[in-house]
């Protein structure tokens, strides 16, 4: 018996074809009540294809606060804003005007807002697709606490995709990569070192291969000194 509880969300050999592309192919994932579970893989795994079929369950949105019936509901944006501000508070991030559009915010701060949301509306499953790839070290890193937090001290089912190993590593409980529609890892963190995590994302003898490859490649010193003698050897030819 294990003592981790049974997944929330559980997708059993799951396959997805556009035209003649495999996008997906006898995938299954379990996602756990207070975990993290990581998807990883390289452009066009099928990450998001995977999502997109575990949001089509729709467990977050449509949970706005709404205000009045029939034609004259309407959404209660105050409410909204005074309930944001305060669960933001809570977790101890201050915006300096809470009317600034969200468009204004910051990357960072989008996310964490997407996270405050999703904490507030007593969301079971909160899903981030590259929740961190556009943003610099500090935010990324202030991103990934609340993606914890999310999980650790919620209970929030956090499916979290990502390109980036070293992100996945520092939250995830549970790690999926995926390489050309299939599984190519499935496994709890306790299986799994940084090193085996990226060996598995570069498709395994892939980096090796790489590795060897870039050693191959003179480096920029290397070449300009090459450079430099040749031209003095053709200035010595008569
Ligand atoms: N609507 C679509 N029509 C046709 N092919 C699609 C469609 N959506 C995805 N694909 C194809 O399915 C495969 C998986 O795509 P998907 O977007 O799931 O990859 P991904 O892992 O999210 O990639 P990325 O890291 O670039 O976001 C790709 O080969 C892609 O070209
Ligand atoms: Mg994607």
């Amino acid at each position: 018996m294990t003592s981790r509880s049974t997944p929330i969300i559980e997708l059993k050999n799951i396959g997805k074809s556009y035209a003649n592309i495999n996008a997906l192919k006898d995938v299954s994932l379990g996602v756990r009540q207070g975990e993290v579970t990581c998807i990883l893989g390289d452009n066009g795994a099928g990450k998001s294809t995977l999502i997109s079929i575990i949001a089509g369950r729709n467990f977050f949105l449509g949970s706005e606060i709404v205000r009045g019936i029939g034609p004259f509901r309407r959404l209660d944006v105050p409410a909204m804003w005074e309930e944001t501000n305060k669960e933001l508070h809570r977790m101890g991030i201050n915006l300096t005007d809470l009317e600034q559009s969200v468009g204004t915010l910051s990357g960072g701060q989008r996310q964490v807002v997407a996270i405050a949301r999703a904490i507030h509306f007593g969301a079971r499953v909160l899903i981030l697709d590259e929740p961190t790839a556009a943003l610099g070290v500090a935010q990324s890193g202030i991103v990934l606490r609340y993606i914890a937090a999310a999980a650790r001290e919620q209970g929030i089912g956090v499916i979290f995709i990502t390109h980036n190993p070293h992100h996945a590593y520092m939250v995830g409980n549970h790690f999926l990569v995926l390489a050309r529609g299939e599984v190519e890892l499935d496994v709890p963190r306790e299986d799994l070192s940084l090193e085996k995590l990226m060996f598995h994302m570069a498709g395994g003898r892939g980096l090796a291969t790489l590795e060897h490859e870039l050693h191959l490649v003179p480096t920029a010193e290397a070449a300009s000194e090459s450079a430099r003698r040749d031209s003095s050897r053709s200035r010595r030819q008569p």
